[in-house]
This record gives structure tokens, C-alpha cells and sequence, in this order.
């Protein structure tokens, strides 16, 4: 699904009553099925365009496209927000977010039920998903029970639970060790492309620019093609 941001602006006030601006009129395409890597310091504001971009949040001002659909405009049904971030998003977070009173199963379960998808089929769909990603003998686990490259490979599970047609990734990588963030990289982003989703990814792995379309990076409230080396 392509997404379109039409001058996306966000400030935050500060204590002090200053306001800072994170993203400063950012307007950019991201096509459909195309992967994007998006580098920037930490405080960048990687995670506050993630969140936009994923509809988990607003911008003051601007518009966030999704298959030419304006889901900012002030008239914009809420539940019809609600249902395309479900149906069509999928999140993925630096801290694995799973539920701790689930297993790995149910966890990858879970979004599906939402849906209304039957036990059986999310059943049958969640451990398809985790064997491929290798944690087929681990679906009976709970989070506690799992190492962090494990868990983070089930919250990359969980986010194809749906089959979305995006999925945003906010630096999955970033608690794993640099052996299992490689190869959760690698997989996140070669399944995505298989399955025709675009990926949306900000990370500090280097690696990732060999495997995506375009690479940029956020600094000073704007979007750039990122040049080796940058940051
Ligand atoms: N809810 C908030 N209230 C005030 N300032 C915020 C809020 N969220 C983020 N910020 C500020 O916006 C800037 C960008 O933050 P963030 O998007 O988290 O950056 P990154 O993900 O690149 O580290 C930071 O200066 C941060 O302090
Ligand atoms: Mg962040």
C-alpha cells in the first residue's frame, strides 16, 4: 500500500513553555511494497513520525495518505482509524511488547481473534508464522521462558499475524545482540518483501541498507536520502 505524508508538522512544548519542532513540514511518497530504513540520532523523532505514520498518533498539522485516503482530517471517523490499524498495520516496537500471561502462541494469536478470525484458523495461521520464524518448539512458551532475540522474533510474528499491508517496525532490533539483530533484520525484511508489504523500519542497523529500497535519514525535522556514513 503506498502512503503519502503531506507536510506532516509536530511540536512538542517544553516545560519552560518553548516548542519544539520534531517534524518540520515532511512531505514524502513511500510506494507500494517498498521497504524504507529511516536513521537519525536518538531524539531525532523517529519514533514520533512511526507513530503518525501508523495512525497511533497526530500530527498538528498535515496529512498522513494511505492508498489516497487523508486519515488526519478532522472529520475522519475514529473507528474507521481503529479498524485500518488493525487490519492493515503492523507494529512492531524496540521492547517486544508481548503479553506476559500469554504464550508465544497466543500472543501471535491474539490480533487475529481481534479481527474476528476463528480460534482454529488463528491457531493454524500463528504457528505457520512461528515456524517459519524457527520457534515452532517454543509456542507453548511464555515470554519470561524466552532469550530477547526469541520474544522479539515472536513480536515479528505477531505483526504478519494479519497480513497487513504495511508494517512499521520502531528499531526491533535495538535490545537484541548484534548476531540476532542481523538476522532478525534480514528475515523482517525478506519476508516483507515476499509477502508485498511495505516496510516502514527505523534502526541504527547498518546492515539494513543493503536489504531496503531507499534509505533515509530524519535530522532536523526533515527527511533525506541517508549517504553512508551519515550518522
Ligand atoms: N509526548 C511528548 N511530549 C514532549 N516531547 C516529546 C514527546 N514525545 C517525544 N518528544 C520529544 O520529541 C523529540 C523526538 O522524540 P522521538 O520521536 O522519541 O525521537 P527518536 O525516536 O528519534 O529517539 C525528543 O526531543 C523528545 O523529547
Ligand atoms: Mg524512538
Amino acid at each position: 500500500m503506498a502512503i503519502e505524508l503531506k507536510n506532516i508538522f509536530k511540536s512538542f512544548d517544553t516545560a519552560d513553555s518553548f516548542s519544539v519542532t520534531v517534524l518540520d513540514r515532511i512531505n514524502i511518497v513511500f510506494e507500494s511494497n517498498s521497504s524504507i530504513a529511516i536513521f537519525g540520532a536518538s531524539g531525532s523523532g523517529k519514533s514520533t513520525l512511526l507513530q503518525i505514520i501508523g495512525l497511533l498518533a497526530r500530527p498538528d498539522e498535515g496529512s498522513v495518505m494511505i492508498s489516497g485516503k487523508n486519515y488526519c482530517k478532522d472529520s475522519i471517523d475514529e473507528d474507521e482509524v481503529a479498524h485500518v490499524r488493525s487490519k492493515t498495520i503492523g507494529f512492531i516496537y524496540q521492547n517486544h511488547s508481548l503479553l506476559p500471561e500469554f504464550t508465544a502462541l497466543e500472543n501471535v494469536m491474539l490480533p487475529q481473534l481481534i479481527l474476528g478470525v476463528s480460534r482454529k484458523y488463528a491457531k493454524e495461521y500463528a504457528m505457520h508464522l512461528l515456524n517459519q520464524f524457527n520457534l515452532k518448539d517454543r509456542a507453548n512458551f511464555f515470554p519470561s521462558q524466552l532469550s530477547g532475540g526469541q520474544k522479539q522474533r515472536v513480536a515479528i510474528s505477531r505483526a504478519f499475524a494479519n497480513s497487513p499491508e504495511i508494517i512499521i517496525a520502531d528499531e526491533p532490533t535495538g535490545s537484541l545482540d548484534e548476531n540476532n539483530a542481523n538476522i532478525a533484520i534480514e528475515f523482517l525484511a525478506s519476508e516483507a518483501r515476499n509477502r508485498k508489504i511495505t516496510l516502514i523500519i527505523a534502526t541504527h542497523n547498518m546492515k539494513i541498507t543493503t536489504i531496503v529500497d531507499t534509505a533515509l535519514k530524519l535530522q532536523n525535522g526533515k527527511l533525506s536520502t541517508y549517504k553512508i556514513g551519515d550518522i
